[in-house]
């Protein structure tokens, strides 16, 4: 059991591959923390990671508002004392639109929870790890902050921000035990499918086919694992042999 006496948040943990990796984190051992908006499916999460473990606490946290995640950090130290593993994965993603047709409230809302959200969530837990001199942080992007899709400009450029904001940081904390990686998956299944290790065809990259959620938690897991303890600063694609086009 990789993950025993580790006290892991995950963000976005309610549906899609931040289900699946808290899921991953509690087979494996560890205390789970996971935050999400959607009430109803974060209880449904609930009760598939008691099969697992009672030391978990699922609340409800939008990650761009700041009271309210530095409120949850609170109980998750109240509970936990300590906490060892973040995984910033709660985002927005599902729009697409001509760049001149994007209105400026939507620029505003890409950045203020796929930015601002994953800044005040890791703001908010860092400073313990730091005390702790162990840490990590596993920041979700994707190759759309990579290559800059097609008519998704907003995100593009909210998840190349991600990435930059995981290699200034890991610079800063690496001597102090933390360390700071990126994930960029490409197409993962669609999220709704509670089967985590479901996938469908798609052209996009060379393999064939979309990525699991479960896939892309392994690879999540693996940067938490002490497995990974030589490796910070990274943004790795989890693709497919995605095709850049
Ligand atoms: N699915 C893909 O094809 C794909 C591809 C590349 C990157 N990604 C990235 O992977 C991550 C997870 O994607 P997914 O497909 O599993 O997404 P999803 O939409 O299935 O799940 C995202 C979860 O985040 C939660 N969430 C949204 N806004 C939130 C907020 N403000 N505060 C807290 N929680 C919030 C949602 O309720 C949901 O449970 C995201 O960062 C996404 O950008 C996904």
């Amino acid at each position: 059991m990789r993950f025993t006496g580790k006290t892991a948040v995950v963000t976005g943990a309610a549906r899609g591959i931040g289900r699946a990796t808290a899921l991953k984190f509690a087979m494996e051992g560890a205390q789970v923390v996971a935050l999400d908006i959607n009430t109803e499916e974060l209880s449904r999460l609930k009760d598939e990671l008691e099969k697992y473990t009672k030391e978990i606490l699922c609340l409800e946290c939008d990650i761009s508002n700041e009271e309210r995640v530095n409120e949850v950090a609170k109980e998750t130290l109240e509970r936990f004392k300590k906490v060892d593993i973040l995984v910033n994965n709660a985002a927005i993603w599902k729009y697409h639109c001509a760049f001149a047709d994007v209105p400026t409230d939507m620029w505003k809302k890409f950045f203020d929870i796929n930015v601002m959200g994953t800044m005040y969530v890791t703001k908010a837990f860092l400073g313990n790890m730091v005390e702790n001199g162990y840490g990590r942080i596993i920041n979700v992007s994707s190759v759309a902050g990579v290559y800059g899709l097609n008519s998704m400009a907003p995100y593009s450029a909210s998840k190349a921000a991600v990435i930059a904001m995981t290699k200034s940081l890991a610079k800063e904390v690496v001597k102090k035990g933390v360390l700071v990686n990126c994930v960029s998956p490409g197409s993962v299944s669609p999220g709704e499918n509670l089967d985590y290790n479901s996938y469908v065809e798609s052209s996009l990259p060379f393999i064939g086919r979309t990525g699991t959620d479960m896939e892309n938690a392994n690879l999540i897991c693996f940067l938490a694992s002490d497995e990974a303890s030589y490796i910070s600063g990274q943004n790795i694609q989890i693709d497919g042999c995605r095709k850049t086009m």
